[in-house]
């Protein structure tokens, strides 16, 4: 099977085969992702919140994310690595984006990167980044880094106004050729409105089923997430939880380590 590429992803939106992304940020995750046949793995900024404990996505730093993106591209052999790039990353100025998505690329060994935002205030630094070779991932709806302005994580696109907007945004980011967009806590008919005009694949997040794919943060599909699109797939916290209280019930009335555990 060849590894998974930037073409291979945008040509899954004509042969119809949904294309499954997960959020990713160390090694052994990564490994079992791409053993188990993830198409991509992203290297959200999401990790500020679920593995770092902080409260938005707006603290984790450009270094941090190489940090992670070096451990995810390490353990993948066949999912393709895309890098988000975090807050204050690409919106300063052109030349600063690409030097930082190049950063991405060369250290944290991304295949490409993602970004977030519309056309209207992104579409040059998108192409700057483009023509330095490489491919970016757009991002509507919910944008988390702009969780400021929103007021809040809140569904997005709900009025008709806003709908008409997302809708241009949608088909800027896919004239400016980005490989695929993001299409985040939006309504399900509009998501499949947007799928329907764009060339390139959209991906949902709470954005219903007709899309070109799915993503989801990792931890909220193994038993810490919450929100009403993700699923529990397996409860890996509950499953920590018992193993760690068991280690510590076994160490506290001696019944860990035996034996079979000591060197002579
Ligand atoms: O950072 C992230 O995990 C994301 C996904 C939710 C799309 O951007």
């Amino acid at each position: 099977m060849p590894r998974m590429s930037v073409p291979i992803f945008k040509e899954r939106k004509h042969s119809g085969d949904k294309l499954s992304v997960l959020t990713a940020y160390d090694y052994p995750s990564a490994r079992a992702m791409d053993e188990a046949g993830v198409d991509a793995l992203l290297v959200g900024d999401s990790c500020a919140m679920v593995l770092m404990g902080h409260e938005t996505t707006l603290t984790i730093t450009l270094d941090e994310m190489i940090h992670h993106t070096r451990m995810v591209s390490r353990g993948s052999e066949n999912a393709l690595v895309i890098g988000d790039m975090p807050f204050m990353s690409y919106q300063v100025s052109t030349e600063e984006a690409v030097r930082n998505a190049g950063r991405m690329v060369s250290e944290g060994g991304a295949h490409c990167i993602k970004l977030e935002g519309p056309p209207e205030i992104f579409g040059e630094t998108i192409t700057a980044i483009q023509n330095a070779s490489i491919p970016v991932m757009g991002h509507l709806g919910l944008t988390p880094q702009s969780v400021n302005v929103l007021g809040g994580y809140k569904v997005q696109g709900r009025d008709d106004e806003s709908r008409a907007q997302l809708m241009e945004s949608a088909k800027g980011l896919d004239a400016l050729g980005v490989f695929a967009i993001v299409l985040e806590c939006i309504p399900a008919d509009l998501a499949a409105e947007i799928t329907a005009a764009v060339s390139c694949p959209t991906i949902g997040i709470g954005a219903g089923a007709a899309t070109d794919g799915q993503v989801l943060v990792m931890h909220d599909i193994l038993g810490w997430g919450f929100t009403k699109f993700t699923k529990t797939f397996v409860d890996v916290k509950s499953e920590m939880e018992t193993a760690f209280s068991h280690y510590v019930s076994e160490v506290q009335s001696g019944t860990f380590p035996t034996k079979e555990h000591e060197f002579s």
